[in-house]
């Protein structure tokens, strides 16, 4: 079947199945832009509108059932509807939403994750993890008196202008990888923001260290996702954090960990992880049970700065930061994470990866599984996945297929073919993805040797 053919078939059959989500999109769209409010949930030819979530399940308004793999990316790591984190949300808003005044639920939560972090004695609480990354680059530009941040390539850190910067940035327009250029993500990232950060390649520590070196009198932070998310779920090489570390010691440069996405890793996140504490972390996701929520963890010469019964401090004010509805389900969820609930759902990410990887194999089809812990992820290209620049060789086109064919078997999924494990989940839940990626991959194989034969083995 001509390429062509093939998606346009595969597009109406998902429509045909999709009658109400197509008609929401539809009246969506006469007062949304394209219909949605998040670019990430848009796929072709229109997303699902989801009703109802329990576990690891997913129900759409059409009444199609999904195991839910994607988890409102990577947030919901007790899966939908958790009922102690029901319960404790229920009791809480019985008694208010939000007071404009500290409540107890707050420190309970911060001391919860202190416990965990080990580069952390203070928290401060906002409402995104977009909002804990600015928060950390302010802080550190505070501290250290410099303006400069470096990122890594590809590295996401939300949507603030100071990191959207060479977050996908095209291959031909990236630069020397000795030098890689800072490309804004869109024209609305001003020049000055542009001076104000540096790149440097993920995972490539003799070109790091030089970049650094380079630039250390200006810089106020390095800031890195120790496990690489969006870039693709790519863990780091051996050595890298270390040395991120020794040169931010060496020239006193503020070493932020993105932990948003990753720090489910271990109990005590990647820091633990990895053995590498660094002078910031910034979280969100998992820690707010569900609830929109944004953190800042930090040694106490670091967050000593927000103190505000001191003459001069560091203001940092929002409506409905530590608000109690988020901090009461947070809690609820950081309590039910056990070390061995992590470790359970760690072995069935490995479990998934280990399937995936089987069934490329089976089929001759050329392509990466990474991950690590409880995430995994496809990348269909020859190349091995360790930085943006081997992650962007991936088929996008092929990644979204996929993840159509297993929505059409009820799984749901990311368009960047992506996957995590809830604690709701089990064996049985992994082997069904399994099995489905198995039927995905043998549907498309004649697609992928029509358009990219160079993936298909032998
Ligand atoms: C590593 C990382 N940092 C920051 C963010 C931004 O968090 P939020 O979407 O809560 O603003 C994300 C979101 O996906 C992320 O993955």
């Amino acid at each position: 079947m001509e390429p062509d053919r093939f998606i346009a078939k595969l597009h109406s059959a998902y429509a045909a199945r999709r009658p109400k989500s197509k008609q929401m999109h539809a009246r969506a769209g006469r007062f949304m832009p394209g219909g949605d409010t998040r670019s990430v949930t848009f796929y072709s030819p229109f997303p699902a509108f989801m009703k109802y979530g329990q576990g690891f399940t997913l129900v759409d308004v059409d009444g199609l059932e999904y195991i839910d793999f994607q988890n409102n990316y990577n947030s919901l790591i007790h899966g939908h509807a958790h009922p102690k984190i029901t319960a404790a949300v229920s009791a809480q808003i019985r008694s208010g939403t939000v007071y404009g005044s500290p409540a107890e639920s707050q420190y309970l939560l911060a001391e919860a994750l202190c416990r965990r972090l080990p580069g952390a004695d203070k928290i401060r609480f906002c409402n995104s993890g977009t909002e804990a990354t600015m928060l950390a680059i302010s802080l550190a530009r505070y501290i250290t008196r410099r303006h400069k941040i470096l990122k890594m390539e590809g590295g996401y850190h939300g949507s603030h202008d100071s990191v959207q910067i060479s977050i996908k940035p095209p291959l031909a327009g990236a630069g020397p990888i000795e030098n890689p250029y800072c490309v804004p993500e869109h024209r609305g990232v001003p020049p000055n923001i542009l001076e104000n950060c540096v790149v440097a390649p993920f995972n490539d520590s003799e070109i790091t260290a030089k970049i650094i070196s380079a630039h250390h009198r200006d810089l106020a932070a390095i800031i890195v996702e120790p496990v690489a998310g969006s870039c693709g779920m790519i863990p780091p090489l051996p050595g890298f954090l270390e040395m991120l570390r020794a040169m931010a010691t060496r020239f006193k440069i503020l070493l932020i960990f993105d932990e948003v996405l990753c720090f489910r890793l271990s109990r005590g996140g990647c820091q633990e992880l990895y053995g590498i504490v660094p002078d910031l972390t910034t979280l969100g996701k998992i820690i707010g049970g569900g609830f929109p929520v944004g953190a800042l963890a930090g040694s106490n010469t670091c967050l000593h700065h927000f103190a505000p019964n001191k003459t001069e401090f560091f203001g940092h004010s929002g409506t409905f930061n530590g608000n109690p509805v988020t901090m009461a389900a947070g809690l609820a969820a950081m309590t039910a994470l056990t070390a061995a609930e992590i470790d359970r759902i760690n072995q069935l990410g490995k479990k998934l990866r280990t399937g995936l990887r089987k069934v490329l194999d089976r089929l001759q089809i050329t392509a990466q599984v990474t991950g690590a812990g409880s995430l995994a992820q496809i990348h269909f290209t020859e190349r091995q996945v360790k930085d943006w620049r081997s992650a962007a060789t991936g088929r996008t086109d092929l990644r979204a297929i996929f993840r159509l064919l297993l929505l059409e078997q009820g799984i749901f999924s990311a368009t960047r073919a992506f996957f995590n494990i809830s604690t709701p989940m089990g064996p049985t839940q992994v082997h069904k993805l399994v099995a489905a990626s198995q039927n995905a991959l043998t549907a498309m194989r004649p697609y992928i040797e029509n358009t990219s034969p160079e993936l298909i083995a032998g």
